[in-house]
């Protein structure tokens, strides 16, 4: 992982948007194709209807017409890394091999490494959508 990678979630959390919970994260891709996507957690009153910085982030390497992940960082200021959610898990894992690490961090200088396999093992895939075994 590159400090660059973690550099530049930290400086997009400091613009998340989290009144209600007062904790702030931010998240950084470097795409396969080779640029840096941001993301941050925006919350919102009617609270599930907030989203994750991961998300921030898919989004932005989405719009921008890149598709795939090479590595993701996630940061927060927080007593240890911050694993991404659940659902994130699975957003992530979309657009991400399993081998794809994801480094978690914190603002004080913590980090932890996992893959996307680690982080959601037995995921949910395309391929338990195969209809050739489906009960009638
Ligand atoms: N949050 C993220 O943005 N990413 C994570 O990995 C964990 C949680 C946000 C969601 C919510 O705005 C706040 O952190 C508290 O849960």
């Amino acid at each position: 992982m590159s400090e660059s990678l973690i550099d530049a979630a930290d400086a997009v959390r400091a613009k998340a948007y989290a009144p209600y919970s007062n904790f702030q994260v931010g998240a950084a891709i470097r795409s396969v194709e080779g640029n840096v996507h941001l993301g941050c957690n925006v919350e919102n009153v009617a609270y599930p209807e907030g989203t994750c910085a991961e998300a921030g982030a898919i989004a932005a390497m989405i719009a921008s017409g890149d598709t795939k992940i090479a590595e993701i960082a996630v940061i927060a200021q927080a007593s240890a890394p911050v694993p991404p959610c659940g659902g994130c898990r699975q957003k992530i894992a979309e657009f991400a091999s399993g081998d794809v690490v994801v480094t978690m961090a914190t603002t004080s200088g913590e980090t932890l490494s996992m893959t996307v396999a680690e982080l959601l093992p037995g995921r949910f895939d395309a391929g338990h959508m195969d209809a050739s075994e489906a009960r009638t």
